[in-house]
C-alpha cells in the first residue's frame, strides 16, 4: 500500500465534514458503488500502482520541476518558485487523474470515456489517456469555449475523440457537466464519466485527489532540496479545485505553510454573472450530485458564471475546498480578469514562461503576497501552459500588450 493515496477524509459515505457525499438517482449509485469498491481494490494493487508510476515517469515527464523564477522574485520583492505542471505531456495537470481514471476504467471493463472540458485541458488529457488504453472517448464542450480554445479542440479531434458542442445556457462549462451527465445516465454500465475535476459525487472528489496529489508529494521533497524547509505560501487557481488539492494534499498537516486558494473576479465581484468566485460569493447546496459552496439563484439553480479563464468558470467548487474553507485552513482569494491577463503578459516576459490563463490568476496573487510580505518564500502551481490561450488573448487584450499584427 503507498500511503501517499490515503488521507483520512473523506469518511466512508464520503463526506469531508458536511460537504460531499453523493446526491445521485439510485439507478447510478450501485454503478458509483463499483466504481468506488474498484478504486479502493486498486489504490492497494502493487500492479496497478507500478503502471501508473511508470506512466508518469515515462509518458508524462515527471517528476516536473521547480523552478526558482528569479527576475519575477525581484520585480515582486520575495523569493517565488513555480512548480512546472506547465511542462507534463499534454500541458496541463489534468494528465494526471485521467491517466487514473482511464486505467480504472480498463480494468472495470468500461468501453468509453465521457467528460466534460472547459479549457479543453482535461478533454486532451482524457482523449489522450483514451487513446494509450485504447477506449473510444466523447468530450463534452460548450459552444463558447470551442471558439475561445481552439488549439485544444483540434488536439481532440486529432487523439481520436468525439468532441460534442454543447449548445444550451451560457454555453461553458458548467452546462458542458449538465450534457455530459445527461449522457452518462443513458448507459452508465458501458461509459464511466470522468470527472475533469475534484468535484461530483463520491468517490470522484476523493479520487481525482489521491491522483493528483503527486504534485504536492514531489513538490515538498524537490523544495526541501532546493532550500533546506518548506514554503511559507503554498499557492494554485480554484476551479473545481483539483490542481490545488493536488498541491495543498502534502502541506495540510504543516501549520507552519499558509495555503492558498485563487478563484476568478472576472469582471468584479458585485456583478452576478460576472464571476465564478464560489467560495467568496456563494453559500452551501447540492450541484452534479455533491454537496458544497455554489453560486446559486433565490430558487437554489445554479448561477450563470464568468471567467476569462474557462478552467475556472464554475458555479461550485470541489466539497474538500469548502471544508478547509469553513475550517480556516486554506484562504480563499480572488484576481479579477485584469490581473490575470497581466500576469499572463508578466511571466511570459520576464521568465520567457507564456502560462495558462488560469494559472495566470494563481500567479498575479503570488505577485500580491510577495509585496506585501518581503520575503516569504512562494510556491505556486503552475498548472498549465498558455499554448491554448494564444489566439484569444492575442484577439482580445494583443493591443494593450502592444502586439499588433507584425505586418503593421
Ligand atoms: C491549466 C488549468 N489550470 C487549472 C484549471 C482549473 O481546474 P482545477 O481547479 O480542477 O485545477 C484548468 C481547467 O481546465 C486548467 O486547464
Amino acid at each position: 500500500m503507498q500511503p501517499h493515496l490515503l488521507h483520512p477524509l473523506p469518511d466512508e459515505r464520503g463526506y469531508f465534514g458536511e460537504f460531499g457525499g453523493s446526491f445521485i438517482p439510485p439507478e447510478l449509485q450501485s454503478v458509483m458503488d463499483a466504481i468506488e469498491a474498484a478504486y479502493r481494490e486498486v489504490r492497494e494493487d502493487a500492479a496497478f500502482l507500478a503502471e501508473l508510476s511508470r506512466l508518469f515517469r515515462d509518458y508524462v515527464g515527471r517528476p516536473s520541476p521547480i523552478f526558482h523564477a528569479r527576475n519575477l522574485s525581484e520585480a515582486c520583492g520575495s523569493p517565488i518558485y513555480l512548480k512546472r505542471e506547465d511542462l507534463n505531456h499534454t500541458g496541463a495537470h489534468k494528465i494526471n487523474h485521467c491517466l487514473g481514471e482511464a486505467l480504472l476504467a480498463k480494468r472495470l471493463g468500461k468501453k468509453k470515456l465521457i467528460a466534460e472540458t472547459g479549457a479543453g485541458q482535461h478533454g486532451v488529457a482524457l482523449a489522450t489517456a483514451a487513446a494509450l488504453v485504447r477506449l473510444e472517448c466523447d468530450i463534452y464542450m460548450g459552444e463558447v469555449d470551442i471558439r475561445k480554445e481552439h488549439p485544444n479542440v483540434v488536439r481532440m479531434r486529432i487523439l481520436g475523440a468525439n468532441v460534442v458542442p454543447v449548445t444550451h445556457g451560457r454555453k461553458t462549462l458548467k452546462e458542458a457537466v449538465d450534457a455530459a451527465f445527461a449522457a452518462y445516465m443513458k448507459d452508465p454500465v458501458n461509459q464511466i464519466y470522468c470527472i475533469g475535476s475534484v468535484v461530483g459525487p463520491h468517490p470522484f472528489p476523493m479520487m481525482v485527489r489521491d491522483f493528483q496529489s503527486i504534485i504536492g508529494r514531489e513538490a515538498k521533497e524537490r523544495f526541501a532540496e532546493m532550500t533546506g524547509g518548506l514554503p511559507d505560501d503554498v499557492v494554485a487557481c480554484v476551479g473545481g479545485g483539483s490542481n490545488a488539492m493536488g498541491i495543498f494534499t502534502a502541506f495540510l498537516d504543516d501549520a507552519a505553510v499558509a495555503l492558498h486558494g485563487v478563484e476568478p473576479a472576472g469582471r468584479g465581484l458585485d456583478q452576478p454573472g460576472e464571476h465564478a468566485a464560489t467560495l467568496s460569493r456563494g453559500k452551501p447546496g447540492v450541484m452534479h450530485g455533491f454537496r458544497s459552496y455554489m453560486l446559486q439563484e433565490a430558487d437554489g439553480s445554479p448561477s450563470p458564471v464568468y471567467s476569462v479563464a474557462s478552467g475556472l468558470d464554475y458555479p461550485s467548487v470541489g466539497p474538500q475546498h469548502s471544508y478547509l474553507h469553513d475550517l480556516g485552513r486554506v484562504n480563499y482569494a480572488v484576481i479579477d480578469d485584469d490581473e490575470a491577463i497581466d500576469a499572463f503578459f508578466r511571466l511570459s516576459r520576464q521568465e520567457g514562461i507564456i502560462p495558462a490563463i488560469e494559472s495566470a490568476h494563481a500567479v498575479a496573487h503570488a505577485c500580491k503576497l510577495a509585496g506585501a510580505h518581503k520575503g516569504c518564500r512562494i510556491l505556486v502551481n503552475l498548472s498549465g501552459r498558455g499554448d491554448k490561450d494564444i489566439d484569444f488573448v492575442m484577439a482580445h487584450y494583443g493591443a494593450r500588450y502592444g502586439i499588433g499584427s507584425p505586418l503593421g
